[in-house]
């Protein structure tokens, strides 16, 4: 983008004028070139007017962060992507970074199964894409639509920009009534390359890798955009599906592959880890002639019958694993040592870094993660980096895999000023001077501040609204940052009454116009986003309090095992640490551990918390209550099961992953609300315990007839 303090000066008011004339012009322009009427605009003409507005648009990012006014360039009017709910949720996968956690992969995978080490299993391996995935849905062998992956849930319907994909079939022959094809759409190393010498002739917005170019092309609102970068597919899976392809997942590439979707020519059958570690270093050392990104090795169990079996955990299968290539590292100056304040509290060192490029991406910060780590101990007190501190002024190492925060592996002594001194850890809060302290065995420090400290509330409120909790379009971190600076919201419930006090019917909409990005229409498109989450699931509520220790995949288990939010919030409340019914009933919870369980205790019982959440559940309509997927009309479907004894049809993992995928929640321990007990040889005193209570007991045989066929 050309250097913006080269424009003459503007205010925001004009740039805000100019650049609402500059959107109304462009998708004149683009459904102009649609509709194929004669366009007002010549092509040299509209990339001028497109320069001007993103010239304007990095010079204001406010107006441009509120209002998504440089995502809609190109629109048609008034709207993004719509969503589209997945058939079928996107996974991600597990990862493993190295040989033993390839052997820990293999391991657990014949545990589950019940195999044993030199039992025959098949694998495939394949190249792990670096692009963006996609679905796309046949029905009938048309393209119904297509859909980024988004949260997993819910993607982006980018149909439009897809039908533009030379790689992807528009119709197929041949194939099942109801197909989901699944891959990553990416931009070869060359196409990259070119489209970047051409944005750069013409001023345009360079990318800095080609995942990001395919991003930035695929995410077009304008279709001819997408059709102008050319964009290719590789396909790996398949979600919803009427029958299946084949019986592995190999024979399931190769059918793609006559459907007439690109499968990746590396993938193939492997048969254990030591041949997927042979395969492994043959796709490594063939990545540097590769014309796409690959960022690691797919192992894939190739049975589909034993895919089956082993099912998913919350957000990725058990039956593959990621085994990515080892990170990037570059060296580079560390100028500054930050402390940021976290939800939590907890005082997190940040680096700031001379920018510097590692795998593609320019880095200017990283996590130094604790006191510990700056001065060369990890948490048990053992040196790490041969003892070295960081130190600000140090030539430090950074590196960087995939998505994660960059980090600092290692410090260069030799290159180490005179004058640098020992990181001296803050003992107070930065934000609110409350003490900041370390409880014994605990490796961060914490602000003792609380609901007092301001980085701590706009923390949970950053948290609050984020993607997995509320996901409230139009309310990112940097429009809390500007609503909570201006006192309008303090804690969640204040979201829900900024209408109420600043609607359009508020005699305060105008003050709310005046901040800075914040127009009647972005207001209103913000207002109707909230209202739309009154109704809200269960899990995203539990999840979205930013109690320590409880994340997404607790949060979950939490709401099938109370199914609503008064049961919940009941069980809390009246749980106490490490005593009573309530308690023993938290910790029964396969998946629940004590340190989660005395975390939600301690947020419950503090009045201050207590009172915050329930003025936040006064402001919903409905929390719809946790129903297990896919469990429909199953006869174990919110019973508490516990399998107690020997198994001798599948293991306990196998039994356990089964009953919950058929909506059963699976105890440890028996007692008054168990439902059933599963007991297989030597059954011992749980067996005896459920006789006591009257709890209904049956052998695996009769348990595997209840479910049969589900
Ligand atoms: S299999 C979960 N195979 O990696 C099962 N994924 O974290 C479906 N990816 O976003 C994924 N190359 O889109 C699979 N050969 C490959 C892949 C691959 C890239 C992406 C995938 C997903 C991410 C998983």
């Amino acid at each position: 983008m050309p250097d913006a303090k080269a424009l003459p000066e503007i205010g925001l008011d004009e740039a805000r004028e100019e650049l609402s004339k500059l959107e109304t012009l462009l998708r004149k322009a683009d459904r102009e070139y649609h509709s194929g009427a004669h366009p007002g605009l010549t092509d040299a003409e509209y990339d001028a007017e497109k320069r001007r507005y993103l010239e304007l648009a990095g010079r204001f990012p406010a107006l441009q962060a509120s209002a998504s006014l440089l995502d809609a360039v190109g629109a048609p009017p008034g709207e993004g992507f719509a969503k589209v709910k997945h058939s079928q949720r996107m996974l991600s996968l597990s990862n493993a970074t190295d040989e033993a956690g390839v052997r820990d992969f293999d391991e657990s995978v014949r545990k589950f199964l019940g195999l044993g080490a030199d039992a025959p299993l098949a694998y495939v391996a394949e190249p792990k894409i670096d692009g963006l995935s996609l679905s796309l849905r046949y029905e009938n062998g048309e393209l119904q639509h297509a859909a980024t992956r988004g949260d997993g849930e819910t993607g982006e319907n980018v149909t439009a920009n897809v039908r533009e994909i030379d790689d992807i079939p528009k119709r197929i022959d041949g194939a099942p009534k109801v197909l989901e094809v699944r891959g990553e759409a990416y931009m070869s190393r060359r196409d990259f390359a070119e489209l970047n010498a051409r944005q750069e002739a013409s001023g345009g917005k360079t990318f800095s890798n080609p995942r990001n170019a395919a991003a930035g092309s695929l995410r077009q609102l304008d279709a001819s955009v997408t059709r102008s970068r050319p964009l290719r597919f590789f396909a790996h899976a398949w979600g919803e599906i009427s029958e299946p392809l084949a019986n592995a997942h190999s024979g399931s590439l190769d059918r793609l592959g006559k459907l007439g979707f690109p499968t990746n020519p590396l993938a193939g059958k492997c048969d254990g880890p030591d041949d997927l570690l042979r395969r492994y270093g043959e796709i490594a050392e063939k990545r540097p002639t590769l014309d796409y990104d690959i960022d690691g090795v797919v192992y894939k169990v190739d049975d589909l019958a034993l895919q089956a079996r082993l099912g998913n955990r919350s957000t990725s299968p058990r039956w593959a694993i990621a085994h990515k290539f080892p990170a990037e590292l570059a060296w580079t100056r560390l100028v500054k040592i930050e402390i940021q304040v976290g939800r939590t509290g907890a005082l997190s060192p940040v680096a700031r870094l001379e920018p510097v490029t590692v795998g593609g991406a320019v880095v200017s910060n990283a996590t130094l993660h604790n006191e510990d780590y700056i001065a060369g101990r990890d948490s048990a007190g053992t040196t790490i980096r041969d003892g070295k501190d960081i130190r600000v002024g140090d030539f430090v190492q950074v590196y960087r895999a995939g998505d994660v925060i960059p980090k600092v592996a290692d410090v260069d002594l030799s290159k180490r000023p005179d004058d640098a001194s020992p990181y001296a850890f803050p003992e107070c809060c930065p934000e609110c001077g409350s003490a900041a302290i370390r409880e014994e065995g605990d490796s961060v420090r914490r602000c003792t501040g609380g609901l007092i400290c301001p980085a701590q509330a706009v923390e949970k409120l950053k948290h609050f609204v984020s993607r997995s909790a509320f996901d409230i379009e139009g309310l990112g971190s940097v429009q809390v940052e500007q609503l909570h600076g201006a006192g309008w919201i303090r804690e969640p419930a204040d979201v829900f009454t900024l209408e109420e006090r600043f609607g359009p019917h508020g005699v305060e909409l105008e003050r709310l116009g005046k901040r800075d990005g914040w127009g009647e229409k972005s207001a209103g498109n913000l207002f109707a986003a909230i209202r739309e989450r009154r109704k809200i699931a269960l899990n995203r509520v539990i999840f979205s309090l930013g109690i320590r220790h409880v994340g997404e995949g607790v949060a979950s288990l939490l709401a099938t095992h109370y199914g609503s939010w008064d049961a919940f919030q009941r069980a809390m409340t009246a749980a106490k640490l490490d005593c009573g019914s309530e308690w023993e009933h938290l910790m029964s919870i396969d998946g629940i551990g004590k340190v989660a369980a005395a975390s939600l205790v301690a947020s419950f019982g503090q009045e201050a918390e207590r009172k915050s959440i329930n003025r936040l559940i006064g402001h919903l309509e409905e929390i719809e209550d946790a129903s297990p997927t896919d469990a429909g009309d199953s006869p174990v479907a919110g019973k508490t099961v516990v399998f107690t004894g020997t198994l001798e049809r599948m293991t306990r993992a196998e039994a356990k992953a089964r009953a919950e995928s058929l909506g059963a929640k699976v105890s440890g321990s028996v007692s008054a609300k168990t439902d059933l007990l599963v007991a297989g040889p030597g059954a011992g005193s749980k067996a005896k315990k459920a006789a006591e209570l009257g709890v209904e007991t049956v052998d695996e045989d009769a348990w595997l007839a209840l479910i049969e066929g589900r």
